[in-house]
């Protein structure tokens, strides 16, 4: 079994990509309310990507034979100044959660435990790429404030955070289901 703090640790980040994942959700539901189709697919996606990272979390729990505990996921900040004030709050989030994960990090190497530590490289690595998309995404809306249907345009075309399938990721709880 990995590092009890290691397991108390991972359990609490299991928590907090569904806090993530809720947060993309009502993001989401944010822009489809307001007719913005792209913004909303886009976001809905990036929910689903946060619950795989929680499952993958699990699984690694299962797969060790250390207990799941999925602990209380805080309410989504749901209302927004404008348009652009949702991929701002997302970009903070990632931040967030990038110090997180290296937090995580650190425990599994204070405690000497090697195999939790290399689980969660492929976070660390992952973080790289979603603080990016979100940076990308936020000065692209920036850039054309006053015509979110630009932005629509944008997302359309170049189709951000839809990068290829990695078939480095751990596997889900669930085999993805
Ligand atoms: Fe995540
Ligand atoms: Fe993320």
């Amino acid at each position: 079994m990995p590092a009890e703090r290691f397991v108390e640790a991972l359990n609490e980040q299991v928590a907090n990509e569904f806090a993530a994942s809720h947060q993309y959700v009502a993001i989401a539901a944010h822009y489809e309310s307001q007719t913005l189709p792209q913004l909303a697919g886009f976001f809905y996606a990036q929910a689903v990507e946060e619950r795989g990272h929680a499952l993958m979390m699990v699984k690694y729990l299962i797969d060790t034979d250390a207990p799941v505990k999925l602990g209380q996921v805080a309410a989504p900040n749901t209302s927004f100044a404008d348009h652009i004030a949702p991929i701002r709050l997302a970009l903070e989030q990632e931040q967030t959660v990038s110090g997180q994960i290296g937090d995580l990090f650190k425990v599994a190497r204070d405690e000497g435990d090697y195999l939790s530590e290399q689980f969660v490289q492929w976070f660390l690595r992952e973080q790289i790429e979603e603080v990016a998309t979100m940076t990308e995404l936020l000065d692209v809306a920036e850039r054309v404030r006053d015509f979110p249907m630009t932005l629509e345009e944008y997302i359309a075309r170049e189709r951000p955070g839809g990068g290829r399938a990695d078939p480095t990721a751990p596997e889900p709880a669930g085999g993805g289901a």
